[in-house]
């Protein structure tokens, strides 16, 4: 089944936008997840419960609890009732220094209370124009996979700049990710996915993790139209 997931970023929406998500999906026939800002999981959690919604967070520490200000752990986010969480996304890689090894542990520290982490990978432009976006792929996830993770291809330069990868582009990052996870890991594509752009991205990945579109309930409940569609 596809897997729809939006990442609200450091945008200050919680049940408003939640709440309408669900009036406008009804019953979803594909997994939809939800990835509000930490202060928001708690109440987005309470308006998408028994709708077949989850709940994810965008960021973990590694460490279970101690003096690390500014930072939430795995069990933290279980006990706010997240079933998923983001790890390694650009913008933490590129903005906050999350280096390959602190992705990992994170990776680890996720899944040893049962959290699915959703592991972002992704080349940057002057990779890709270098030649070497599959190895940059190729190595982000031997650095951090686990099985049981579910991969996000999502290209640096096609994050909220409106140029997304071609289909064509996010299958061979796809096929990487195979190639380097194994053959049954659910691969995402994100950059840019909107409504009217989303379908191929259905056809050449397990899914899709939305950034900007995921913030107008219309926008997002059309991508998942479209995701429901592809099966
Ligand atoms: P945009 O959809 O806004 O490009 O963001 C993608 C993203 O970073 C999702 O994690």
């Amino acid at each position: 089944m596809k897997l729809v997931a939006g990442n609200w970023k450091m945008h200050d929406r919680g049940a408003d936008l939640a709440s309408a998500i669900r009036a406008q999906l009804g019953a979803p026939g594909v997994e939809v997840l939800l990835c509000p800002a930490f202060p928001y999981l708690r109440e987005v959690g309470e308006a998408v419960a028994g709708s077949g919604i989850a709940l994810g967070a965008q960021d973990l520490h590694w460490e279970p609890r101690g003096a690390f200000t500014g930072a939430v752990s795995a069990r933290m986010l279980l006990d706010v009732g997240c079933t998923h969480v983001i790890v390694g996304h650009s913008e933490r890689r590129l903005l906050f220094g999350d280096t390959d090894a602190a992705v990992a542990a994170k990776v680890k520290a996720a899944m040893a209370v049962g959290l699915i982490p959703i592991l972002c990978v992704g080349e940057t432009l002057e990779e890709r124009d270098a030649g070497f976006a599959q190895r940059r792929i190729r190595s982000q996830v031997a650095a951090a996979y686990q099985p049981g993770c579910v991969v996000a291809y999502e290209p640096v330069w096609a994050i909220g700049t409106g140029r997304a990868a071609s289909p064509e582009h996010a299958r061979e990052a796809a096929r990487t990710v195979r190639d380097a996870a194994g053959a049954d890991v659910r691969v995402l594509y994100g950059g840019s996915v909107n409504a009217a752009n989303c379908a191929p991205f259905f056809e050449a990945a397990d899914g899709a993790l939305v950034g900007g579109a995921s913030l107008d309930a219309a926008a997002f409940a059309a991508i998942v139209a479209a995701a429901e569609v592809a099966g």
